[in-house]
């Protein structure tokens, strides 16, 4: 099954073709607005919306040519339908529906957030259901535990913002532009993680709060007197959340497998260190290479075919784009 999907649920302009059954991506293109956005030191949503109009011709054109497939081989368009940007979602779902009409295809809806739950298969093809799933990205922060495809129980979820969201407000503290987690990651390879930072809700929850270590990493910045050291301290504070809130869930499920998906799973440092946790605790420990944990459209067409193929609800030319839509409710599109 040959899926072509596009995802613009925020910032990336992303196209690419996959072929479902093989797990093999025949093309996979991306555009990072970076540029439109860089003056407001976040994403503007009307801002990102034009840029993937403008855009999408040239990347799908792109993603076709690279997969050397005629747009008629196409068994199936998809799109991301939700989470996000309300109007940059609709750019991505409206291309990708007009091009289902007129190629006499059908339309499979995406989640985000399941494209990223799944995305581990694609590289890893002795990944088996079930898994614990760390999920880590600019909106979301989350411990699910993955029984099969459609079928998710969130175990753990951020009370404010995310671990993404906390990088990117302490990188534009330090005068980066967005997204902040790789630079942050590339100015602590020059430090030492020194600068005391608190853990909050270390109470055995599950659940994670990152806006008071933003803050405190707010404050420490300003007696810092060497960056490097705060970024190393604030990465270093984050994996050892992350590594401390999965021993627990691991020891709670028994689960067999940990997964990291999502951008902020693209962190050497953090995976290393959920790594070398799972090593002691005789678990496996799986994440798809950084390219494929931040945004990108591969994902959304291999985690749409993958649900057409069992037969799950995928929606069809009326399914909506959805601001909000919980990985728990991902068969819920309207
Ligand atoms: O999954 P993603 O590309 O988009 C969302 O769905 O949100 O995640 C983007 C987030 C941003 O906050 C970005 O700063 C963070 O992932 N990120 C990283 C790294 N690469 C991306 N955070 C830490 N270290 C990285 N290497
Ligand atoms: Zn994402």
């Amino acid at each position: 099954m040959i899926v072509l999907a596009l995802e613009t649920s925020c910032d990336e302009t992303a196209a690419a073709v996959v072929d479902v059954k093989a797990r093999k991506i025949l093309s996979n293109v991306l555009f990072s607005q970076i540029e439109p956005h860089k003056v407001y030191g976040g994403v503007v949503p009307e801002l990102s919306s034009r840029a993937h109009l403008e855009r999408l011709p040239v990347i799908v054109s792109q993603a076709l040519t690279e997969a050397n497939l005629p747009s008629t081989q196409l068994d199936a368009i998809s799109a991301t339908t939700g989470p996000g940007l309300t109007t940059a979602l609709l750019m991505g779902s409206t291309f990708a529906k007009t091009m289902a009409v007129s190629l006499n295809k059908p339309f499979l809806a995406t989640n985000h957030i399941e494209g990223h739950a799944l995305s581990p298969h694609l590289t890893d093809p002795t990944l088996e259901f079930p898994y614990l799933l760390l999920l880590v990205s600019g909106g979301h922060s989350q411990i699910v535990m993955v029984n099969n495809i459609g079928n998710y129980e969130l175990l753990g979820t951020s009370v404010d913002d995310a671990a993404g969201e906390c990088f990117d407000k302490i990188g534009r503290l330090l005068g980066m532009s967005h997204p902040c987690g790789p630079k942050i990651e590339t100015l602590a390879k020059e430090g030492t993680p020194t600068v005391l930072l608190p853990f909050p809700l270390n109470d055995g929850s599950l659940n994670f709060s990152f806006s008071g270590l933003k803050t405190a990493a707010r404050n420490a910045l300003a007696t810092t007197s060497h960056p490097p050291d705060l970024a190393a301290s604030l990465q270093a504070k984050i994996a050892e959340i992350f590594v401390k809130k999965c021993r627990i869930a691991l020891e709670h499920t028994h689960a067999p497998t940990l997964v990291a998906a999502g951008g902020v799973a693209a962190n050497t440092a953090i995976r290393t260190a959920l790594a070398e946790m799972c090593v002691h605790k005789g678990v496996r420990f799986s994440a798809p290479p950084p390219s494929l944990c931040t945004d990108n459209a591969a994902m959304i067409a291999y985690a749409a075919g993958l649900r057409h193929l069992n037969k799950l609800d995928t929606g069809n030319l009326s399914t909506p784009v959805r601001p909000r839509w919980p990985l728990t409710k991902p068969n819920s599109l309207m």
